[in-house]
């Protein structure tokens, strides 16, 4: 471990089948107004917002709800929430959803005492808020994001066509509470699920591609991935699989919580790709993750040949017998690819409609990180995008 680093993660995590009673436990830690918020009406449907809304009833809360929060939340969207929050005077913000919900009411809890624009501050000028932040809560539904217990939170200018997110470095961000109970993801449809497995490994692999040194972060990832890809396998042919789910649920938060980032630079270009292609077309975030991941690391294996060495052989049981590092790299990623298949993702861009005239546009919406194997340049972005189509 070469790095050197702060750890601390606030957030507590309710997790199981009978997760949901443990918000008796939470709301009476704040005060009266509670603010729900949620998405298109899947927790109507399968009845997680009767279950909730019964909660917050028996613990004598005043509800608003902010209801409709799209996958991809806007930024008009965001300006409507800020304003009910404001109008309740909440002391609590509860989002009952995925990663769009639950990142939305993270950006609402820290604009509601704020005077400034918080596209312009939080997504232009990537500045920390210095506001009091209301605190969040979390009931998730959908699996894949980390959001449940991160402090990031992705907001998409609908008029400009950027998507951009913003780990934000205060713990007071963090959901203060998140109920992870698997039974809830059961009603996802196939394509959200798959969306989530494949966001979840993606986060994975953005920490675990970069630096050289050995570090114990490396193999936590591994056992993750391992995880992983043995549950994925199990709820794609049955996801109803309870086990499985749980497991998934489980990796998906520790994916992206911060722990396997520590002491690693780490990447995260695959996110910027697929972030640019979303912003346009407002595909499934996950989707636009698998579309974009081959060409990208294809791209920047020459540059962590080491590194997608250990991928093949470790996560993906290659055998490295009378091969080069090189053969034995690329055999990592074949494998990669046929997971892929099996699960059934999106594998090019084209099919979210986007064609090649569109990709200087998209360029000029990619953001470009530097703290992966290799640095692209914009040419380089456009090949990738161009070997995604
Ligand atoms: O809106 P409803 O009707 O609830 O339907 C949702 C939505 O259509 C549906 N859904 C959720 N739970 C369900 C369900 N349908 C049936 N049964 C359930 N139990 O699933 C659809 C997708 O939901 P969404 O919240 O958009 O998915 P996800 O969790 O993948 O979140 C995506 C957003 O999170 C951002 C993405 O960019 C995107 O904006 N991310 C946030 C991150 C973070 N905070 O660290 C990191 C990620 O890399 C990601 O960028
Ligand atoms: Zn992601």
């Amino acid at each position: 471990m070469l790095g050197n680093f702060t750890y601390c993660n606030p957030t507590k995590l309710y997790f199981g089948d009978d997760s949901l009673k443990y918000l008796n436990d939470e709301l009476p830690k704040y005060g009266k107004n509670i603010v729900l918020v949620y998405g298109g009406g899947s927790i109507k449907k399968n009845g997680i917002y009767d279950e909730v809304i019964e909660i917050l009833k028996k613990n004598g809360k005043n509800v608003a709800e902010i209801a409709g929060v799209m996958p991809n939340p806007t930024l008009a969207k965001l300006y409507e929430g800020i304003e009910i929050a404001r109008a309740h005077k909440a002391d609590l913000i509860l989002a009952v959803g995925g990663g769009s919900v639950c990142d939305y009411s993270k950006v609402v809890a820290m604009s509601v005492n704020c005077d400034e624009d918080p596209w312009e501050k939080y997504y232009i000028r990537f500045e920390q808020p210095e506001c009091r932040i209301i605190p969040v809560g979390c009931v998730l539904t959908m699996v894949g994001t980390g959001s449940e217990m991160n402090a990031g939170s992705v907001i998409t200018n609908e008029k400009t066509k950027q998507k951009i997110g913003h780990a934000f470095l205060s713990e007071e961000i963090m959901p203060r509470f998140a109920v992870l109970n698997p039974k809830y993801t059961l009603t996802l449809p196939h394509y959200q699920m798959i969306a989530g497995i494949y966001d979840i490994f993606s986060h994975i692999c953005e920490q675990y591609f970069s630096g050289e040194d050995d570090n114990t972060s490396d193999y936590i990832s591994e056992g993750l991935m391992h995880s992983l890809i043995h549950s994925s396998r199990i709820a794609n042919k049955d996801p109803q699989n309870y086990e499985a789910r749980s497991n998934i649920m489980w990796t998906a938060t520790w994916a992206l919580n911060t722990l396997v980032a520590k002491g690693k630079s780490t990447d995260w270009m695959v996110h910027m790709l697929g972030q640019a292609v979303g912003g346009y077309t407002n595909a499934t975030h996950g989707m636009t993750l698998s579309a974009v991941s081959l060409a990208y690391y294809r791209h920047i294996m020459p540059y962590g040949l080491q590194k997608f060495k250990r991928f093949a052989v470790n996560v993906w049981n290659v055998n490295p017998e009378g091969k080069t590092d090189e053969q034995i790299a690329k055999e990592g990623l074949k494998a990669l690819e046929s997971w892929m298949n099996e699960l059934g993702l999106v594998m090019n861009i084209s099919e979210f409609g986007v064609t090649e005239a569109e990709l200087e546009d998209i360029a000029d919406v990619t953001i470009i990180l530097t703290d992966g194997y290799k640095t692209l340049s914009r040419k380089e972005v456009i090949e990738i995008y161009k070997e995604s189509l």
